[in-house]
């Protein structure tokens, strides 16, 4: 194996700490960041994360408010739900889990967060002022990628970038924000044609597709920076036993070619919350006319 390995783990704690320093700094003036996250039903994997989420709130110094609600919640009362949330001066950040179960339209509900709490950046609002270069609320995954790009390159300007994926979540707002940092990018997808010879051409590869080892070391340049934001478990090879947990990139081969990589885990995965964290100040900060903090948003 040739590649550095890109460790989001550890630099995950970095973004956390410099959070938390904020938050001390903020309590000197009497404030105190708050994040409601609301979880409507009981789908595992969400559970998971939510109580990672309000966990990781709390040890940096803020309050986390959690709202679950039952998986026959109706679109009225969830609507109503965010109204107070959107009113509640002690709330700076609002994330409600996705997805939310099938009766419930994803679309009006976080079109109905006040866009300066939408600390996902999902709303329609923050999505068109990233997309025009203004200042927006940025979603927390591909804040991440972007930080640990900054981190490895300094300056990402003329780099060659392929975004695998053109999810809202990650593909295009990701895009967005390398496009931003001046780089010259593509979004490949299901349907591009020679999507490994589109690959083979980039400096900066972002994996987002959702499919276990897609992206193999032979679609790679040599030197190639991998990002890999996949999270996928592999059947068990036993019964009873847990999957192993994968990528949307085969590290085994991609790590032979790579320049750099994210493993999975222990890569994107600790900087999405990260960067939930940092939101949740930023929008803090923006709410209460102070300094946004330096070198945690994009
Ligand atoms: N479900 C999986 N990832 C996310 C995320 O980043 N934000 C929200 N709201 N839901 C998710």
């Amino acid at each position: 194996m040739s590649a550095e390995i890109i460790d989001g783990k550890a630099f995950a704690a970095e973004v956390r700490g410099k959070v938390a320093e904020h938050v001390a700094k903020l309590a000197e003036k009497g404030i105190k960041p708050g994040l409601a996250v609301v979880l409507v039903g009981e789908d595992p994997a969400s559970q998971v994360y939510v109580r990672s989420k309000g966990k990781q709130t709390v040890e940096v110094g803020m309050e986390s408010f959690e709202h679950k609600l039952p998986a026959d919640t109706s679109e009225a009362d969830l609507l109503a739900l965010v109204d107070k949330l959107n009113k509640d001066p002690a709330v700076n950040g609002i994330l409600v889990q996705l997805p939310l179960p099938g009766h419930l339209n994803e679309d009006l509900v976080i079109n109905s967060i006040d866009p300066a709490k939408d600390v996902d950046g999902f709303h329609i609002s923050n999505v068109g002022l990233l997309a025009t270069g203004q200042k927006a609320m940025v979603p927390c995954t591909p804040l991440g990628c972007l930080m640990l790009l900054r981190d490895h390159f300094g300056s990402l300007s003329g780099k060659s970038a392929v975004v695998v994926g053109r999810s809202n979540i990650v593909g295009k707002p990701m895009a967005q924000l390398l496009l931003r940092d001046s780089c010259t990018v593509t979004i490949a997808h299901s349907r591009t044609k020679d999507i490994e010879d589109v690959v083979k051409q980039a400096d900066i590869v972002v994996a987002a597709v959702g499919r276990p080892e897609m992206v193999t070391g032979d679609w790679l340049k040599k030197g190639a920076v991998v990002i890999d934001v996949g999270i996928n478990r592999l059947p068990p090879a036993e019964e009873g036993a847990k999957g192993k947990l994968v990528g949307d990139v085969d590290f085994a081969s991609a790590s032979e070619v790579a320049g750099a990589i994210t493993p999975v885990p222990g890569g994107v995965g600790p900087m999405t919350i990260a960067c939930l964290l940092a939101n949740t100040l930023t929008a803090t900060c923006r709410a209460n006319g102070l300094d946004e903090p330096e070198g945690l948003t994009a």
